[in-house]
């Protein structure tokens, strides 16, 4: 990077609005991130099956990292002496870095929650380990993460209202712990994370405590997690409306391609999901026809490829009948071909809505998207 682009700082720019559906540019030091954004998810320094170059290829801005996994392995300050994750993966685009809290609460053993942060033992080698909202930021910064998290928690749903009052208020009291432990680093980014569970309420205190303490983006957390579509859409007609207008909104962890179009519909910026290339691996394609699981056997003799309007190399240079066999067979390039396809089907999808949003026509490309997958597989 030129000095230039060390000092140039975090911002947002807003193009254009369509109903509560918004695009626009968040510009870094590193690079500039189209929104609505979908964020491939590079949790242990590589997005599985594929080479960094290719991530790029199907459209992706930015890598979501994890705090967690790279704290347990191969160390933040391992990765620090070989200078900073995008270095370490051969990723020079912007990364934004989960900040642990969430991960620890459902991957790992013997957790002990305090005021002062939780401890907890690997779940890959049993070691202790202990994660603070000052840890948190200390690895994030380790790492050379341009968009950091907050440290929080939430509670699975369905929990009590209390349980969700207090974890929530806990949350914000790390979040103001992080914000004072990040400090000012021009070029880098601090979001804060809303909590609340699905109580109007609560998400209204959690977004007034956010606001006063002041962050350059403001996520939505505490969803998808097991309270159904019905629902997480419910929260989400009103908390993305409690968060500043011209800062990013970035919902955590969602989701399946219609979570996304219903989520940039109520006004989310920026998402992020283990989904695309996850069932890549376990043999599962999304198409703009819905889903599409290659194992089945239907497909063993079809020439036709997956998608037939879809430029992504699976598409464009193999057939089902091959895709299929080479995930019968165990083949490594199956999980390369399924991942790539999906994560440009899902890149394809952020981009139509930009370029829908653009021109003000969001409904009608929501209208199309839905009466496509209505079809089913061919
Ligand atoms: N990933 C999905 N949901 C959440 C959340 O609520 N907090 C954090 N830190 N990460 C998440
Ligand atoms: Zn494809």
């Amino acid at each position: 990077m030129t000095q230039d682009a060390q000092t140039q700082r975090f911002s947002f720019s807003l193009h254009a609005t369509d109903g509560k559906a918004r695009t626009g540019v968040i510009s870094t030091p590193r690079g500039e991130i189209r929104t609505p954004a979908f964020m491939p998810v590079g949790t242990a320094a590589t997005v599985k099956a594929m080479m960094p170059e290719s991530v790029r290829a199907t459209g992706a801005d930015i890598l979501l990292g994890n705090t967690y996994h790279l704290m347990l392995r191969p160390t933040a300050e391992r990765i620090a002496n070989l200078g900073g994750l995008h270095k370490f993966m051969n990723w020079e685009r912007p990364i934004l870095t989960d900040s642990g809290g969430f991960q620890v609460m459902s991957l790992s053993d013997l957790r002990k929650l305090t005021e002062k942060g939780v401890t907890f033992r690997s779940h890959i080698d049993g070691s202790k380990h202990e994660l603070t909202p000052e840890r948190s930021m200390e690895i994030q910064k380790l790492l050379g993460s341009d968009i950091v998290m907050c440290f929080d928690e939430c509670p699975a749903l369905p929990a009590d209202r209390d349980r969700i009052a207090e974890s929530m208020r806990l949350s914000m009291r790390w979040a103001a712990r992080s914000k004072e432990a990040f400090g000012d680093r021009p070029g880098h980014a601090l979001f804060g994370i809303q909590q609340g569970g699905l109580e109007q309420d609560f998400r209204a205190e959690s977004a007034e405590a956010l606001k006063e303490i002041g962050f350059d983006g403001y996520a939505i957390g505490g969803l998808a997690v097991g309270e159904g579509q019905e629902a997480m859409f419910g929260a989400l007609d009103f908390a993305p409306d409690m968060l500043p207008t011209d800062r990013p909104r970035y919902l955590m962890g969602v989701g399946k391609p219609d979570d996304i179009v219903g989520a940039v519909k109520r006004g989310v910026d920026m998402m992020d999901c283990v989904l695309p290339s996850r069932s890549g691996r376990t043999g599962q394609a999304w198409t703009r026809r819905g889903q599409v699981n290659i194992k089945n056997a239907r497909h063993a003799d079809d020439p036709r490829p997956l998608d037939e309007h879809c430029t992504c190399p699976a598409c464009s240079n193999y057939s089902r009948a091959y895709l299929h066999h080479v995930f019968r067979s165990q083949e490594i390039i199956s999980s390369m071909l399924l991942t790539w396809h999906n994560l440009h089907y899902f890149q394809e999808i952020m981009q139509g809505m930009r370029d829908a949003i653009a021109e003000g026509g969001f409904a009608a490309w929501e209208a199309e998207f839905h009466a496509t997958r209505a079809l089913g597989d061919i």
